[in-house]
Parts: structure tokens; C-alpha cells; sequence
């Protein structure tokens, strides 16, 4: 990528980048932002959906009648990007833009979370884009117990097709549901944690959305990104 597009990116994310005129080295400085103001349900077999391959699991996917969510969605997100990912990227739900296109983090986060991957030198088609739930919330309210339940084997099933290098939880929903834990995602970033059987590692940042809210945690993010970056890179 160009020197200028990067530094477009990393602008997105708040970050200024300053060259020092003696030595030419480069340091990252955040920008402080100005003080933000923000059919009968049928369920789903783990076993089952745990042999699928990629084109029966998106068919199985496509057709999951096992929760409310069915009656609402226009389509089934089911996920994007490379299958053989070393990233994989793991948010709440899809939103009224993505119900509509199809497709996870397409709309305003999703431009957010693009310009975040940029910032460290990945584009979207080189990681793997999944949410926790695979149909829209009505209204965007937060995922229940029992469609998380429900659409749990679809996700784990996607991870172990993928087997990243490493999952990149963002927001709150996301983190709490793929650690089992009530921790606020405060307790959560900053540390790498192990996902699943296979013990992947997982790091946990802020959702997009709420950074649009709050571009002062941008800093934060930065932060979160370049251990995620690290731990990638092992
Ligand atoms: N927020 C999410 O968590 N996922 C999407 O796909 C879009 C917005």
C-alpha cells in the first residue's frame, strides 16, 4: 500500500504520524478528538453442523429457521473474505445495511473496521468477517441468550474451517459471548485469550460503532490492534 493511502487509514483510526527530522524515524501520536458528545423455530444440532464444509455449512445457514430471527431478517449474513484467513474478525450482528446488502460490516463501522485494518497493513478480502449472530436483530437490539445459543455451532464451525492465526473480537457482545464471561470489555482488552478447544488466540477491541461514538477510544483501539498484530505475527 502507498505511503499516502496508509497514512489516510491511520488518519481514519486517529492517528497522526510524526517524522522526526533528525534520525527519520517515525513515531505514532493518537489525535485526541474533541469531547465526544456516541416456519417454527427448529434447533440447531452442534454435532451435526460440526462435520459440515464450507458449502453445506452456508446452506445450512442460509435456510436456519431455529430462532425468532428468521421471521424478521431479510437475509442471512453468513460471512465473508478469506477462508484460509490468518485474521479473523468476529462482531455483534448484522445492522439494518448489512440485512439489506448481505454481508457483515458494510455499513458506516464497517468503513470504521476497514480503515482500522488498514491502519495495520491488512485489507478486508485478506481476513475472514463473521458475527456472532447471523440475522439482524430487529431494531438493533442487543443478540438474546437463546439466538446466540442457537447460532453458536454456526460460528464455532466457521473458526475451525478458517483456523486463524488469530480472532479479533470486537465490541462487548462479541467478546462476552465467544469467552463465556460477563467481564466488561474494559477487564477484557489488552491481554490475548485463548478461544475454543483449539486454544486460538484472541484479542478484544472496541466495536466500530461505539468508536464512531467515541473516537477519544480510538487510542485505545490502536493499542489493541497492534497486539493483535503482534500475537498475528508469532
Ligand atoms: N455491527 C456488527 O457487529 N456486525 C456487523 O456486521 C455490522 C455492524
Amino acid at each position: 500500500m502507498d505511503e499516502q493511502r496508509r497514512r489516510h487509514y491511520l488518519e481514519a483510526m486517529g492517528i497522526v504520524q510524526w517524522r522526526r527530522r533528525d534520525t527519520g524515524r517515525v513515531s505514532e501520536v493518537t489525535e485526541q478528538a474533541p469531547d465526544p458528545a456516541a416456519v417454527s423455530p427448529s434447533p440447531v444440532e452442534g454435532d451435526d453442523v460440526s462435520r459440515l464444509d464450507w458449502e453445506a455449512l452456508e446452506a445450512r445457514v442460509r435456510g436456519c429457521t431455529a430462532c425468532e430471527l428468521h421471521r424478521t431478517r431479510t437475509q442471512v449474513v453468513f460471512g465473508v473474505g478469506n477462508r484460509n484467513a490468518d485474521w479473523m474478525i468476529v462482531g455483534e450482528a448484522p445492522g439494518a445495511e448489512e440485512d439489506r446488502r448481505g454481508e457483515p460490516f458494510v455499513g458506516r463501522a464497517g468503513q470504521l473496521l476497514d480503515a482500522m485494518l488498514h491502519a495495520i497493513g491488512l485489507q478486508r478480502q485478506e481476513v475472514y468477517i463473521a458475527n456472532v449472530l447471523k440475522c439482524r436483530p430487529p431494531n438493533n437490539r442487543d443478540p438474546r441468550p437463546e439466538e446466540v445459543e442457537q447460532c453458536e455451532p454456526y460460528l464455532k464451525r466457521q473458526v475451525a474451517l478458517v483456523a486463524p492465526r488469530l480472532i479479533l473480537a470486537v465490541g462487548r457482545i462479541a467478546a462476552q459471548n465467544l469467552l463465556k464471561t460477563n467481564a466488561p470489555l474494559s477487564r477484557l482488552r489488552g491481554r490475548v485469550h485463548s478461544y475454543g478447544e483449539t486454544e486460538t488466540p484472541l484479542v478484544v477491541t472496541y466495536h466500530p460503532a461505539y468508536l464512531l461514538r467515541s473516537p477519544r477510544e480510538k487510542r485505545k483501539a490502536w493499542e489493541d490492534l497492534k497486539l493483535a498484530r503482534e500475537v498475528a505475527g508469532r
